[in-house]
């Protein structure tokens, strides 16, 4: 049986997807420390690699997720999250092989008042949204079947993200501004992961028939400030932190500036992904829940 090539060793999403996916098949990884080494910015290490190993399905969880960095270094952004996806779709076509990507809520300008749709139109206002969207296109661009899976406000038990930060600075200092006017739905690595492989279980593998942009966030919304504020009161009841652990005050955004604008305003509407594949995710809340509890239960041997 052809396997399955996943790109991302270490990311949050890349880590859980090699669990997840197991049941398929066989599944290489590979990515910056594998042998060899796969450099999304650099197709000679892994158009070569696609060829030889000729995989059924190419899972692409690797990304420049430095939002802010990515204003520094336009060019390496471009490569990897634009001009690489467009490179593996082409490849992905001429093997006959499907196409899982990951996008972003950050496509969008956050002005909306409501949930984006997948056909809402988009306007992203950094680097790294609008590289992301392109590499959408060049996916779209390729002919491949493909999905595109938009998440947003990532967060996980590893790698870097806003829940292990806030659990450190809630131990390190006093008070904490975080910011409560930008609004979205966090959503957990692990279940994004599970949904990719729930999706392929109910698709058969094929991809083909619903090939597209799919939405996949957890469910409700809540700003950063309330993300904050939740993991404050769970991780003290789970003994993760102390009762005198930092207090988080809600702040603007504009006191917090920024190098890259991040929208207003990113919830994503998953009905497509419901409508398509019975999957919807939980409410962010319980999904923090759990994660933290994961936490918790792994501290004897932290
Ligand atoms: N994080 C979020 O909040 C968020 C929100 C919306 C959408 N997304 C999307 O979800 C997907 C997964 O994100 P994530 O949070 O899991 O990312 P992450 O934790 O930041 O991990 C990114 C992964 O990409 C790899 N990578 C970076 N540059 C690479 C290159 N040149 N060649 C090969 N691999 C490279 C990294 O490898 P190393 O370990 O070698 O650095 C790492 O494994 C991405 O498509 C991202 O755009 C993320």
């Amino acid at each position: 049986m052809n396997p399955i090539l996943l790109i991302g060793q270490k990311g949050q999403v890349a880590w859980e997807l090699q669990r997840a996916l197991l049941p398929f098949g066989p599944v290489i990884t590979v990515g910056r420390e594998s042998e060899p080494a796969v450099d999304l910015a650099c197709a000679d290490t892994f158009v070569p690699l696609l060829r030889k190993i000729r995989p059924r399905l190419i899972v692409n969880a690797a990304a420049y997720t430095a939002v802010d960095q990515a204003e520094e270094e336009p060019e390496l952004a471009e490569k990897i999250n634009a001009i690489a996806p467009g490179i593996l779709a082409e490849e992905a076509k001429r093997l006959g092989a499907g196409l899982i990507h990951y996008s972003t809520d950050y496509v969008f300008s956050g002005e909306a008042g409501k949930p984006y749709r997948e056909t809402d139109p988009v306007a992203p206002q950094g680097v790294y949204g609008r590289t992301k969207l392109a590499g959408e296109r060049a996916i779209q661009a390729a002919g491949a079947s493909h999905w595109i899976l938009r998440t947003a406000w990532v967060y996980g038990a590893r790698g870097r993200n806003f829940l292990l930060t806030m659990l450190r600075l809630m131990r390190e200092r006093e008070r904490i501004g975080v910011v409560a006017d930008q609004t979205g739905s966090p959503t957990w690595s692990r279940l994004i992961a599970e949904a990719t492989a729930q999706m392929l279980a109910r698709d058969r593998m094929t991809i083909e028939s619903h090939s597209g942009i799919y939405h996949l966030t957890c469910a409700g919304q809540t700003h950063w400030h309330g993300f904050a504020a939740a993991i404050r009161r769970r991780a003290i009841e789970l003994d993760l932190l102390p009762q005198e652990a930092a207090r988080v005050d809600p702040i603007a955004t504009r006191d917090y500036p920024t190098a890259a604008r991040r929208p207003g305003y990113s919830v994503l509407d998953t009905r497509r992904l419901t409508d398509t594949f019975a999957i919807h995710l939980p409410h962010w809340e319980r999904a923090l829940d759990l994660c933290l509890e994961d936490l918790a239960s792994c501290r004897p041997f932290q």
